[in-house]
């Protein structure tokens, strides 16, 4: 039989994920309208838009958090790699260890630095060795190693606002995932901290394939390889990062990445 043949292009790196037809509702509103689009891996891409465009949404249908949400329906395809996130994950744990989620607010569990980094591997049986060297590796990855290792055991609540950001992020790194979904990571920590986890989202970008959402246009332009524009529920425009900021963008991305303003 002959091969399916796959054309990818040398430059464009393969798909994570790819998002085909896909719509989302609440009960018996539509947020999200038949869209399509593709995220590269290793690479950080935008989701931006206006307030209630349906960002959060589409990000937490890509690892079925929003499955526990009462009324919540999708229809379409997504694909993690070779995957359909609805058929190809019974277990969904496995699904949300392979695309981690870090919130808006950082959420820190009761317990000690180092029991918070190792939340997501409870079922596992680990020695104490592997325990600190996965606690270690961690830390280090979401750049806050040299910040705490003098006090893993001390309560997770005790770090700056900032510093919970970089756990949540090392705790979403501990379950080794290839995806990292991040909805507005920053928006809850200072400027000085915000510049620290964009140099990290960055970094990590070399092994992690991340989709951010953020509602800082000029963030998007500092730390996006790509972006996409969401606006009342559908996808306006995607593409690499320098065109979306560019003349050559729609109007109407236009008007919203370089004059942050959506008529919509
Ligand atoms: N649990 C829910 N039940 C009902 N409607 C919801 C629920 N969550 C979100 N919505 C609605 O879905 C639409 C999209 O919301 P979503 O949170 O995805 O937007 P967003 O782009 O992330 O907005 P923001 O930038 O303000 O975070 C909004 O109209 C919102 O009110
Ligand atoms: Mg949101």
């Amino acid at each position: 039989m002959k091969p399916e043949l796959k054309l990818v292009s040398a430059q464009t790196p393969p798909a994570a994920i790819t998002v085909t037809d896909f719509s989302a509702a609440y009960g018996d509103v539509n947020v999200i309208k038949n869209i399509s689009l593709s995220v590269p891996e290793k690479s950080v891409t935008c989701l931006l838009g206006p307030s209630g465009s349906g960002k959060s949404t589409l990000l937490r249908s890509l690892n079925r958090i929003n499955d526990d949400v009462a009324g919540f329906t999708t229809k379409g395809d997504i694909h993690i790699g070779e995957s359909c996130v609805h058929k190809g994950f019974t277990d969904v744990t496995r699904l949300r260890a392979k695309a981690g989620m870090v919130f808006q607010t950082p959420c820190v569990f009761p317990g000690s630095i180092a029991a918070n980094v190792l939340f997501g591997l409870k079922g596992r049986k680990l020695s104490k060795i592997e325990k600190a060297q996965i606690t270690e590796q961690s830390l280090r990855a979401a750049a806050l190693w040299k910040d705490v290792s003098h006090r893993l055991s001390a309560p997770a609540s005790t770090l700056s606002v900032g510093q919970q950001q970089r756990l949540c992020i090392a705790r979403a790194l501990a379950v080794t995932p290839d995806i990292l979904l991040l909805d507005e990571p920053t928006a809850s920590v200072d400027p000085v901290s915000a510049r620290e986890i964009e140099t990290l989202i960055k970094t990590l970008s070399k092994d992690y394939t991340i989709i951010m959402v953020t509602h800082d246009v000029r963030q998007a332009g500092r730390v996006a390889d790509r972006a996409i524009f969401l606006c009342d529920g559908e996808v306006i425009e995607q593409g690499p990062r320098d065109h979306m900021f560019s003349k050559a963008a729609l109007p109407k991305t236009r008007t919203y990445l370089l004059e942050e303003f959506c008529d919509c």
